[in-house]
């Protein structure tokens, strides 16, 4: 008789604090699923296991780090999804759930959509449910005091990597920028934030909702500082041009005209 396969899923566990995961998640890392989570290096950390034993979960011992290594070599990456989306089946075919641990949430830049695809490519049949989360950017605005968008707020959120020129463009039809993975790139951030006067509506953060965790509102103090990889700014932009907007709907109004 064949073996019913096993559930995958996107177990989003928020952006750090055990506070803001939902009850879906405890209850599924309550369950008897083997624990996956992503790790850069073989024995390295991995936060999204961290925000779960931090939560009072102990490791199970049915668990597996999954390597994902940080480079952009298509090639290399390729060969562990794959390595890491067989791992996965082998554990799905045998009738176990799998839950893929995920900081933030699963279905934003996150490494669970390359799973994801790699195992249906392998298994197209695999059921596959997302849970969804409190994302880094949520926890931030709020951590900060801010919304996200009011009213008729438009919003963009985009890895900083596309570049200055690309932000700067994006900050002609966005009220708030949410920029992620700014490492790499903040001191060129900073400069344009202060060229366009914005330096005094943006805010940091860093490992939002961890024990770490820091808010910068002087934004440009951190010019020149090493932050780390979890970081990420918003940038409200108060002095945006607004188009027109249409209010009400259709219906209403087509019967007002006539
Ligand atoms: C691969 S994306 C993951 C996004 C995540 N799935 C989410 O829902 O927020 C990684 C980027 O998200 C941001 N990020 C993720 N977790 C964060 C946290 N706890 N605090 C601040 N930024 C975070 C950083 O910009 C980081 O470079």
């Amino acid at each position: 008789m064949n073996t019913k396969l096993g559930t995958l899923y996107g177990l989003s566990l928020g952006p750090g604090d055990s506070d803001l995961m939902t009850r879906r998640a405890w209850q599924l890392l309550s369950g008897a699923g083997h624990w996956t989570y992503p790790v850069r290096k073989k024995n390295g950390d991995s936060y999204a296991l961290a925000i779960a034993l931090r939560a009072g979960f102990v490791l199970p011992e049915n668990h597996t780090p999954l390597h994902f290594p940080m480079t952009y070599n298509s090639g290399i990456l390729a060969r562990y999804w794959l390595e890491a989306a067989q791992t996965v089946l082998s554990r799905l075919q045998q009738g176990e759930d799998v839950l893929f641990l995920v900081e933030g949430d699963a279905s934003t830049y996150s490494t669970f959509g390359h799973l994801q695809r790699s195992v249906l490519a392998l298994e197209p049949t695999v059921p596959i449910e997302i849970i969804a989360g409190v994302s880094s950017y949520h926890a931030a605005t709020a951590r900060c005091g801010e919304s996200l968008a009011d009213v008729d707020d438009t919003v963009a959120i985009v890895p900083a990597g596309y570049g200055i020129d690309q932000i700067e463009r994006l900050l002609l039809d966005f009220d708030t920028l949410v920029l992620l993975k700014v490492k790499p790139l903040l001191d060129d951030i900073i400069d344009l934030l202060r060229r366009l006067g914005l330096l005094e509506h943006s805010f940091f953060i860093e490992k939002s909702g961890a024990p770490e965790e820091r808010i910068v509102s002087d934004v440009a103090s951190l010019y020149g500082q090493k932050v780390n990889y979890l970081s990420l700014l918003i940038v409200k932009n108060p002095n945006r041009p607004r188009s027109e907007i249409q209010r009400g709907c259709r219906k209403k109004k087509e019967a007002v005209d006539d």
